[in-house]
């Protein structure tokens, strides 16, 4: 089977969020179940594309109104990532360090999917499935059923994964010629809320829609940025699918990114030595429990909540806990974690930005990760935590109530309804007081850590879903 990936991003090759960890790891795990599997990305100015060998296979022109870019497919020559990847590159609009957030990221998204299908129809064979990610690929399903020039395309099955429903790529009519030229007896289907809405557009043209989770899939029907009747329609044909984590990658046992590797027999040792260094590094006390946060610092992942709840747990618990905050986002919320620095000083640090390798440490060597999300698709940080021993304080919400469960009901975590500064405090009273009862919290740890969250099943569920949309041709 020749599976297409369409993706804005790539874990290792250009990542801004989850996004990336997903469309690094699924391809990959589906090529070890034997499938051709190929991940187009946009060819962003990243450390990847410098330091990793390319080679050009298709040439090409996309006509935007009235703008003309030339394009470029490059394969990865090495195989390094398990899977083929292959990017488009078009230097006028993504020659630029950063993924998103530029002024013409419109012109350059809808480029970036004609490139893509000029080059895939140009090929010989047809693929078999086409997976599109989020709504900067949103507009391929249309292209394919209604472009003229993607005729070959008709009869291939289309999806649209959705990691997050509240981003949508809205664009106004004016800019309707941008798509390659279609039928425009289908128009419609690119209207929503009297723009033109790139996920909404993806939604009704491909085949079958998927979420992350299956809790968030329920939840979109309520909760979607103004989608809820289109999600609502559209159920008969979606489904959610659970995320996994690069189990090769994150790896307590092997991880070249923790001081001290571990496995569930020692943990208890790994992460108290792991939990030193990173408390040297940020001046905090490792004889207390340490409270982490690590994520985009933004209102949709209970970012703003933070620096209250972080406040009163410090004043409530003056000396008895540490917390420590990495992330970058809303620059208030920024600042506003900052300005505890000071009367918190010994107990409580941040690093904002963003740091890989600090992560990987954080989830080595903190007692309890904080995910007060508000929407939360799926999450993959309470899976990295969990496996390596990091007891999850989560809001209750798509992904995170899939997979965490609270330790009162005997799972393997802690849990709150609301994304408040209350429900936060009153969790991070409750993980005090488990701390103080090591067998019960090992348990917890061990429950978490045993939990099978590996990409082997859930990529079977992409392949049945595929097999079911390829026995419809
Ligand atoms: C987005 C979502 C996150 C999800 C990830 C991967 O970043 O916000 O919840 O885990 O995509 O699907």
């Amino acid at each position: 089977m020749e599976i297409f990936h369409i993706s804005a991003e790539c874990y290792p090759v250009a990542k801004v969020g989850g996004l990336a960890d997903v469309v690094g790891a699924l391809p990959k795990y589906q090529k070890a179940a034997n499938q051709d599997v190929k991940v187009i990305i946009p060819c962003y100015d990243t450390k990847f594309k410098k330091e990793n060998v390319f080679e050009s296979v298709y040439t090409g022109s996309v006509k935007l109104g009235k703008f003309d870019f030339c394009f470029n497919i490059l394969k990865e020559t090495t195989d390094i990532l398990g899977f083929e990847l292959y990017l488009v590159d078009i230097p006028e609009l993504f020659d630029r360090p950063n993924v998103y957030s530029y002024e013409d990221d419109i012109e350059r998204f809808v480029s970036f999917q004609i490139a893509t299908l000029d080059w895939i129809v140009s090929r010989e064979c047809i693929p078999d499935i086409i997976n599109c990610h989020d709504h900067h690929t949103g507009l391929i399903p249309f292209m394919m059923l209604y472009s003229y020039k993607y005729e070959k395309l008709r009869r291939v099955p289309s999806i649209i994964t959705i990691h997050n429903g509240l981003y949508q790529g809205q664009f106004g009519f004016d800019k309707l010629n941008y798509l390659a030229e279609f039928n425009l007896e289908h128009a419609n289907l690119l209207e929503w809320g009297n723009c033109i809405n790139s996920l909404a557009v993806g939604v009704k043209c491909a085949w079958q829609v998927t979420t992350v989770s299956p809790s968030y899939l329920d939840e979109i029907n309520e909760f979607a940025n103004g989608l809820e009747p289109l999600f609502n329609m559209v159920r008969y044909k979606s489904i959610g699918i659970l995320n996994g984590i690069d189990t090769d990658i994150w790896n307590p046992e092997t991880d070249k990114m923790l001081e001290n590797n571990y496995d569930i027999t020692a943990f208890e040792t790994g992460k108290s030595d792991n939990k030193k260094v990173l408390c040297k590094l940020f001046n905090l006390d490792p004889s207390k429990p340490l409270f982490s946060f690590i994520g985009r610092l933004l209102e949709e992942k209970g970012g703003d909540l933070l620096p209250q709840a972080a406040a009163l747990a410090l004043s409530q618990n003056y000396k008895e806990i540490n917390i420590l905050i990495l992330g970058s986002g809303n620059t208030e919320i920024e600042k506003d974690l900052n300005s505890l620095l000071i009367d918190y000083k010994g107990n409580y640090n941040t690093y904002i930005g963003y740091n890989e390798e600090l992560a990987h440490l954080i989830y080595g060597g903190a007692d309890f990760l904080m995910m007060p999300s508000r929407v939360e698709p799926c999450g993959l940080n309470q899976m990295y935590a969990m496996r390596y021993g990091t007891v999850p304080i989560v809001r209750r919400t798509g992904g995170l109530k899939d997979t965490v469960i609270d330790f009162g009901d005997g799972g393997n975590g802690i849990c709150h309804d609301q994304a408040s500064v209350g429900d936060i405090f009153y969790s991070i009273q409750r993980a005090i007081n488990l701390y103080q009862d090591k067998d019960h919290l090992n348990k917890i740890i061990k429950l978490g850590m045993s939990t099978d969250h590996s990409w082997e099943r859930v990529c079977q569920e992409y392949l049945e879903m595929y097999k079911l949309l390829i026995a419809k041709v």
